[in-house]
């Protein structure tokens, strides 16, 4: 039985493009804009912006230093932080949540993924002059969404089963580029669209009344710890994959930046290009100004778009995007899926490549369950998880690692980043801002629910 998880990132541009890999993904590109589309515009961008900085990026640093702490899986990296065999129990019991969070975000997840495969396909048929095969693949149904999550979740467990250097890492580093380039490029060529202004003083626009809203409030902490992957045990999972050489103040504050950079272009892209589509007649907005099917959004912004270049290009832009996002919901989905499955290396004494397997199928189970309850399910589990279970699981986190982690074992952790200076204001403010703030903001935010 392993008692450690051995994998390690062999360098730190290696580290940073894989937690950018899972940070950036269907979240950011589907769910931020969608988000932001639906709960006033400039209102969520601003509430967004502010909690990135509040509590995004403390907690993700939270979540990794606990993570390299412990070098195991979440639930014992947790218990580590305490010493009575109780606070142990519960400090478990919130990894172990995690672990189980994890399982179901994949679910959706690789729905979501799946609607990525399938659209990046539907060019070829379409060229091909295939009206059959191109509307199964671009129309919503339980056989086509079935299929491809299942595809998708086959994707995810062959690049897992080449490991940490070789799977996660190979894929993060090449690919995450080009479609930070992509989005850069698309949100460019969108403003010489007409009707793309509109969407921009949507964008831009904050309505003061709605940014205290409650239900703005919740989707925006809720995406920004579902686009950190925060309160998953994701980047617990990849924190005891790292040195204790890396500075990690610094390498958080990449992985933000990135993901935040991201989501902001993808919204800058998605936006406008909703407003775009509308006055080139594609149904967007209901009557009341509403948008028509959310969740499906992207899938009919994005094509309206592509439709806007002629010639074969509008089908070669269409493949790029979809697969490069198919890549960026990949490279998510692997850190999800590590995480129970170093639970169960750990735990049993199960191959590494069986966990992966078992994982993958009771993935797709569960997948399954959902996409033939669709209506029912799957909001209801992305709130469940997004925005209960992981705000709650952040809230655990924060609390363990203020609260019963022994100060002077926190600080000694913090002081054993090799060659990292930890004599700063910020390595002594950090520890302080944990403790005392992020509990107190994320349950003033979480109460709004009750109240
Ligand atoms: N952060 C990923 C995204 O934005 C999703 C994710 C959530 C990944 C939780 C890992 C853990 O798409």
């Amino acid at each position: 039985m392993a008692t450690q998880l051995n994998g390690q990132f062999s360098s730190r541009i290696g580290f940073i493009m894989a937690a950018a890999g899972s940070a950036v993904g269907v979240g950011n590109i589907w769910g931020f804009p969608t988000q932001a589309a639906s709960h006033g515009g400039g209102a969520f961008l601003l509430m967004y912006a502010v909690l990135i900085v509040l509590l995004g990026y403390p907690m993700l640093l939270a979540e990794l230093m606990v993570g390299r702490h412990g070098k195991t899986n979440p639930a014992d990296a947790m218990a580590k932080l305490a010493s009575h065999s109780i606070a142990k129990k519960v400090a478990k019991s919130i990894g172990f949540i995690s672990i189980i969070t994890a399982t179901l975000i994949c679910t959706f997840y690789s729905i979501l993924s799946g609607w990525f495969i399938s659209f990046a396909i539907s060019p070829i048929t379409e060229a091909a002059n295939l009206p059959t095969a191109t509307s199964w693949l671009t129309e919503f149904s339980a056989s086509r969404n079935l299929v491809f999550t299942l595809i998708f979740i086959a994707l995810v467990i062959l690049v897992i089963r080449q490991g940490v250097q070789q799977g996660i890492e190979r894929w993060s580093k090449r690919l995450m580029p080009m479609l930070i380039l992509m989005l850069i490029g698309g949100s460019g060529y969108i403003l010489t669209q007409p009707g793309a202004m509109q969407g921009l003083k949507a964008l831009f626009t904050p309505d003061f009344s709605m940014v205290f809203d409650t239900d703005v409030l919740i989707g925006a902490l809720g995406q920004t710890f579902f686009s950190l992957s925060v309160g998953t045990g994701a980047m617990m999972v990849y924190g005891a994959y790292l040195s204790q050489k890396e500075d990690l103040s610094k390498l958080t504050a990449y992985v933000t930046l990135t993901d935040t950079s991201v989501a902001f272009f993808a919204a800058l892209m998605i936006i406008p290009a909703m407003y775009v589509a509308q006055h080139n007649g594609v149904q967007i907005f209901a009557e009341d100004g509403s948008l028509l099917n959310a969740d499906t959004l992207v899938f009919t912004v994005l094509p309206a778009l592509f439709d806007t270049f002629s010639g074969a290009s509008h089908y070669i832009l269409a493949i790029v995007f979809f697969s490069l996002m198919t890549i960026a919901g990949l490279t998510s989905a692997i850190s999800i899926v590590e995480v129970p499955t170093s639970y169960i290396v750990e735990k049993t004494t199960i191959s590494r490549e069986r966990a992966t397997l078992l994982v993958g199928a009771t993935i797709a189970i569960l997948a399954s369950v959902i996409v033939f309850n669709f209506e029912a399910l799957f909001g209801l589990i992305i709130t469940l998880t997004t925005e209960r279970a992981q705000p709650l699981i952040a809230l655990g986190i924060a609390i363990f690692l203020g609260w019963v982690w022994n100060r002077n074992q926190l600080i000694s952790v913090i002081a054993a980043q090799e060659g990292v200076n930890t004599n700063t204001v910020f390595w002594r403010i950090w520890p302080v801002y944990v403790k005392f703030i992020c509990p107190v903001l994320i349950m003033l935010i979480i109460m709004q629910l009750f109240f």
